[in-house]
């Protein structure tokens, strides 16, 4: 056996007095060491008003959860951030540091101690990080009854409005009513031209994604079609929600809105997580900030897959018991800078990526998400603007897993599942990516999208 020399002999002892090195105390406690990385990481959500739907607040809380919690931060299922950070990264990633998972490991291994009382740190101040100031308009969304099942529920929501005039918005936000409830939201807004809509209320307000088969089937419950059955124009992703993040809010000059007199936001997918014990009724709404100017970069979408202006390639059928691969491809004619990047697919999804090759043969990442989880679909913002160079052609590829081993299989044994006419059944398969975008300017590669909900 080699005799280990003076120095990394003096190293590791050096090593061994700090604790096993990267900073990680020789013995872990909760009050000094847990404590606060879990209010850094989780009780965001992990608290009574949050959307975790048990709390990790107090010892009691941590110890009674304590391996579940450092399984699910070992294998970087909480938090909840799909993307991988090694590819791209976002505002508001929520990463935790690899020492922050091996202390969390630790303390559980270590047997849960608690530690001195005073060490103990206050909760972060959650104050509500969305109003931008009073709005000036609140439109309620339809109150939705929530059975006390458990289940998670995926709904199509119409809330529709009628101003004094056409205006301008700079921000459009959604307040959940029941913030421990709504997952997130995915929403549009339809605008009519008055002529041709006598009443936007008429109709349903609620559908479930579920129950109704496609997507002309459920706006057509819904009254959204124009009087003479032709449909209104819609503008994409206006009102997305995640928790943590109400409006899309953009720096000075970026985004806004036009308002019509007469439309409607529509939710094309308002999920609700875990339901509560006992059934409740949500009352969440919508919050409008007029400008006085027309938007002048107005931000703009495109979609790649299903129902989109590229298509799925091969035909998204995915044969029971089989790992299937697709992709769709869009050549862009012209310089844009890239804002958020949204990647789709359901319950068979496995992997997703999507880059941007340019004419020059260069790749820029746009993200990848190693290990595709259903309930977290997030529309991901670039710290700065993206610029993608006039003849770059953007490549999304999606990995399905119609297999046993996928627990999220719908079907057991697996069946034959597809893309079926845009239908949004969480057991009929969609592959989309949706990028919001603004026409490429000089210097937008040094804006900064990382505007805080607070200022
Ligand atoms: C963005 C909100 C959010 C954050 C931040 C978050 N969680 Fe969660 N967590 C949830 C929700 C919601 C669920 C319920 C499962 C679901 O909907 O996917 C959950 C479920 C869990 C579960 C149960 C696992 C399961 O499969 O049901 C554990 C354990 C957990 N979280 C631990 C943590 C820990 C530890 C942290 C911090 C390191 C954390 N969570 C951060 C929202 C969050």
């Amino acid at each position: 056996m080699q005799k280990p020399n003076i120095i990394s002999a003096v190293a590791l002892v050096a090593l061994f007095a700090q604790g096993c090195g990267d900073g990680i105390p020789r013995e872990v406690n909760f009050t000094e060491h847990v404590a606060p990385i879990i209010y850094k990481n989780c009780t965001e959500c992990h608290r009574p008003e949050g959307i975790g739907h048990f709390d990790i607040i107090t010892y009691q809380d941590a110890k009674r959860y304590a391996s579940g919690m450092a399984f699910a931060a070992k294998e970087g299922m909480m938090p909840p951030w799909p993307a991988d950070p090694h590819y791209t990264s976002f505002v508001g990633e929520r990463i935790m540091s690899k020492r922050d998972i091996q202390i969390l490991e630790k303390w559980v291994k270590d047997g849960l101690k608690e530690g001195p009382q005073d060490k103990m740190p206050s909760l972060p101040d959650y104050k509500p990080n969305y109003l931008a100031g009073k709005p000036d308009v609140t439109i309620p969304v339809k109150p939705i009854f929530l059975e006390a099942n458990g289940f998670d529920k995926f709904l199509i929501v119409k809330v529709p409005f009628e101003l004094p005039q056409d205006t301008f918005a700079s921000l459009v936000e959604f307040i959940p009513g029941k913030n421990n409830l709504v997952h997130h939201v995915n929403g549009d807004m339809v605008i009519y031209d008055d002529s041709r809509k006598e009443n936007v209320f008429e109709g349903e307000y609620v559908t479930n994604m579920v129950h109704d088969s496609t997507i002309r089937m459920a706006f057509e419950k819904l009254g959204l079609p124009n009087d003479d059955g032709t449909y209104p124009a819609l503008q994409k992703s206006v009102v997305n929600y995640l928790p943590g993040a109400y409006g899309q809010k953009y720096p000075q000059g970026l985004g806004g809105y036009r308002l019509p007199k007469k439309g409607a936001f529509l939710l094309n997918d308002l999920h609700y997580g875990f339901t509560s014990d006992e059934a409740v009724w949500d009352s969440s709404y919508i919050n409008i900030y007029y400008s006085k100017e027309p938007p002048k970069r107005p931000v703009q979408e495109f979609q790649l897959g299903t129902l989109g202006v590229s298509p799925v390639e091969p035909d998204l059928i995915i044969q029971p018991n089989t790992v299937k691969k697709v992709y769709s491809k869009l050549k862009i004619p012209e310089d844009i800078s890239i804002m958020t990047v949204n990647p789709h697919m359901h319950l068979l999804g496995k992997s997703f990526k999507a880059y941007a090759l340019t004419p020059e043969g260069d790749t820029i990442r746009l993200v990848s998400i190693p290990k595709w989880d259903f309930h977290w679909q997030y529309f991901y913002t670039f710290k700065k603007m993206l610029k993608i160079p006039k003849g770059s052609t953007i490549v999304a590829e999606g990995v399905y897993d119609n297999t046993r081993k996928n627990l999220n299989n719908p079907f057991s044994p697996p069946r034959l599942i597809k893309d079926n006419d845009g239908s949004m059944r969480a057991t009929d398969e969609m592959f989309q990516f949706i990028v919001t975008y603004v026409m490429y300017e000089q210097g937008d590669e040094d804006i900064s999208l990382d505007v805080s909900n607070k200022d």
